[in-house]
């Protein structure tokens, strides 16, 4: 039997850790546990987190093996190799399969029914890999995708229009990276179109758009320069996808998935809004994308193919 509230994490880095602390204090897992190549620093991680039960109540929180994964429901994989100096993306990204592979081995022994959420990064190629190299059906392994880039760009159209970003409707889709677009001819602020309207006194023109679009691709990289590494917003990503999943919500959420067909993209991952729910990822769903729009999309499938044909699966 799968336990619904039995969730695992492979990797106990920044990531993995603020996706855990974000399930924990939110109350979405009663059981996490946390799988690294470094035992100890999964076990101080799960200590410290267990001291806090003073204030969100009983759960349990354990470092443990791939064995016990058993009754985990949802899996998030975030582990994954750091780029050595020098070295290509395509040779990091080598690296990275070969971890995957080890781990798609051991979650097909321990964990066959598990639904997969990939967030290591390259989020779509590690999605493909893992969607390759796991015996699982493929609407069960889902990426974190564009939905951490769309965030940012309802941040900062909120931030432009002074409104709740829950308000903003807009997309980033495609890949996860530097050939993601924005979906505006469907961008809206709560049903008015951001495209040739002044919203509250104010107008997104296209500089405008291309400027926060310029932003939200850069995200990634500013954040970086300063701390390192990105883990928050991520972490949310991931705990609302959990719980999106465990509750059987039915969102539509832009998720790295497997298009074989869909906008005329086969054999290719990357992100597109999918209904999410207890199953996995349904069908892609049939956005009207503009002339431009389509042309982005089919730039980014592109530009990952280039290294899916290096990947050797
Ligand atoms: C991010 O976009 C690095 O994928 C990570 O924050």
């Amino acid at each position: 039997m799968l336990h619904p509230h039995t969730i695992g994490i492979v990797g106990t880095g920044q990531v993995g850790m603020a996706a855990a602390y974000a399930l924990f204090q939110q109350r979405i897992a009663n059981e996490l546990i946390l799988i690294d190549r470094d035992r100890a620093r999964a076990e101080g991680e799960a200590m410290d987190l267990m001291h806090a039960q003073g204030y969100v109540g009983r759960r349990r929180v354990r470092a443990g093996d791939y064995a016990d994964l058993a009754r985990a429901q949802i899996i998030i994989v975030t582990a994954g190799v750091a780029q050595r100096p020098g070295e290509s993306r395509l040779e990091l990204l080598q690296r990275n399969v070969a971890v995957f592979r080890e781990i798609a081995e051991q979650l097909d022994r321990h964990a066959p029914e598990a639904l997969l959420l990939i967030a290591s990064n390259p989020v779509d190629l590690l999605t493909y890999a893992m969607e390759q190299l796991s015996s699982r059906p493929r609407h069960r392994v889902i990426g974190t995708g564009t939905m951490l880039d769309t965030t940012r760009l309802r941040t900062l159209l909120a931030e432009h229009f002074q409104v709740d970003p829950r308000s903003v409707h807009a997309l980033i889709l495609g890949e996860h990276g530097d050939s993601e677009f924005a979906v505006w001819s469907q961008a809206n602020i709560g049903g008015t179109p951001i495209r040739g309207h002044t919203i509250l006194g104010k107008r997104c023109d296209q500089s405008c758009r291309d400027a926060l679009l310029a932003k939200v691709r850069g995200a990634a990289g500013s954040i970086i320069e300063r701390k390192g590494y990105t883990n928050w917003a991520i972490g949310l990503v991931i705990a609302h996808l959990v719980r999106t999943i465990q509750e059987d919500q039915g969102s539509v959420l832009p998720v790295t998935t497997r298009l074989d067909g869909a906008y005329g993209l086969h054999d290719i991952c990357l992100s597109i809004p999918v209904r999410v729910g207890i199953e996995g990822a349904g069908a892609p769903l049939p956005l009207p994308l503009d002339d431009e729009e389509r042309a982005a999309l089919a730039h980014s499938a592109e530009v990952l193919r280039g290294f899916i044909d290096g990947l050797g699966l």
